[in-house]
């Protein structure tokens, strides 16, 4: 029987805990920081994801047999070559693999190396450089810095003077830092998430998902880390999707292996139908946020059970659930922009679906919000359609008893398809 530590504190934490412990082969599941939905079902352990030492101290005391990382900033500090270097079981890339998702030059760099079909780039750090090769291409680009930069680092530039001022901002102002961005070839298409476990050159591939990344309804507003999500995803065909995998997901993780820095943990591909083409628009080196709490919960396999083999580099099929698992984010008014904290939180108990929480916290005896993104409502069902009416029908329950929060109500409304 394990004892397993998971680390982070949001809600694809939650799904993570929530999925180990239904696993038949884990004993006691430890999350560290965790949250107040979190450490309902795990030991809460009060250690933060960027204390690595701790963290590693702790999991040899407590005898831990497998720790799961959750959130990007411990990866890209190297937890996991810490925790190998120690002897401890860990799941998760290491700092260089990490490195797919924390620098975006690396992951263009590469794909360019292995014919892996994404946007077309340019990386820069001069800015009359980078304004150059902006103004002599089309209207439109996507100028992203290079760099972690909390999902706000990219901007959709419409014309070159959107171009030109995000340019401004992220080469002479140096508002994430002093870094390089990569100027990119705008994509059209919706897009879609395809998370795979990854040893390798082995890649055990999960169900696909879709998030929705901007804040309100018909995807206006700024982007946030994600107000909804749904799996499987109707426009994501058998065909897509096996396309997908053989010519992106597989393609990569082999890159990398031959390149000398094999990516063990989970490959996050964000991917864009462009002209019927799977393209990347992103990797990121962890479980997605919010994609994981419509996932996780529609695998059927053991997952402890899967990790462990995916560790192992052996062969395992992993079963899902055939119906639609959507979730909607009820988020803090004002978010991604400021927003309060402390916001009461009711209702939670009444709804018929599930919560996963999100930035929750237990003060004075009472559940309150601690961050912008409070908690996901789920509901599964046969249908798209019915999943949706179960899930915004509990999440409009809560919002009703907890003023303070909003959510967007068009999760799964439009499904697109290849055709519109
Ligand atoms: P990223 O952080 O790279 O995922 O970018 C955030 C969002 O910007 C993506 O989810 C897309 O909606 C959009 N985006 C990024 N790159 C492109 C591109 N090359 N073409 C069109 N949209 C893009
Ligand atoms: N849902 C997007 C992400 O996890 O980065």
């Amino acid at each position: 029987m394990y004892n397993v530590l998971v680390i982070g504190s949001g809600g694809r934490e939650h799904a993570i805990v929530e999925a180990l412990r239904h696993s038949p082969s884990v004993e006691r599941v430890y999350c560290a920081p965790g949250n107040a939905g979190i450490n309902t079902q795990a030991t809460p352990v009060e250690i933060p994801v960027d204390d690595i030492d701790a963290l590693a101290r702790f999991a040899t005391d407590t005898s831990i047999n497998l720790t799961v990382v959750g959130p990007e900033v411990p990866l890209s500090m190297g937890i996991v070559d810490e925790f190998l270097r120690r002897g401890l079981r860990i799941f998760g890339p290491t700092k260089s693999a990490a490195r797919i998702e924390s620098s975006k030059a690396f992951a263009k760099e590469l794909m360019a190396r292995h014919g892996i079909p994404t946007a077309a780039s340019r990386t820069f750090d001069d800015f009359v450089q980078a304004l150059a090769y902006v103004k002599a291409g089309p209207e439109r680009s996507v100028i992203k810095y290079d760099g972690l930069a909390a999902g706000k680092g990219v901007v959709v530039a419409a014309n070159h003077a959107e171009a030109e001022e995000a340019l401004r901002s992220m080469l002479l102002d140096d508002e994430f830092g002093k870094g390089k961005v990569v100027v990119e070839e705008f994509l059209d298409g919706p897009e879609f998430s395809f998370m795979c476990l990854v040893n390798g050159t082995k890649v055990y591939p999960l169900a696909v998902a879709r998030d929705h990344k901007r804040a309100y309804d018909n995807d206006e507003g700024p982007n946030t880390g994600g107000m909804g999500a749904y799996s499987p995803v109707p426009f994501v065909t058998e065909e897509i999707r096996q396309t997908a995998l053989d010519t992106i997901m597989r393609p990569v993780a082999k890159a990398m292996a031959d390149e000398g820095i094999p990516f063990t943990g989970v490959l996050y591909g964000g991917l864009i139908l462009n002209n019927g083409v799977p393209k990347v628009i992103e990797f990121n080196a962890r479980f997605g946020d919010p994609e994981t709490e419509v996932v996780l919960p529609r695998m059927k396999s053991d997952f402890c059970k899967v990790l462990d083999a995916v560790i192992d580099g052996k062969d395992t099929d992993i079963e899902w659930n055939p119906d639609t698992f959507l979730g909607i984010v009820l988020a803090a008014e004002g978010y991604p922009g400021s927003y309060a904290k402390g916001i009461v939180l009711n209702g939670i108990d009444s709804i018929e679906g599930n919560v996963h929480h999100m930035g929750t916290a237990v003060v004075d005896g009472s559940l309150v919000s601690k961050g912008g993104r409070v908690m996901m409502v789920g509901a599964h069902a046969p249908s798209l359609s019915e999943a949706r009416d179960k899930a915004l029908r509990d999440a409009r329950n809560i919002l009703k008893q907890s003023p303070g929060l909003f959510c967007r109500s068009d999760i799964g409304a439009k499904e697109t398809t290849v055709n519109n």
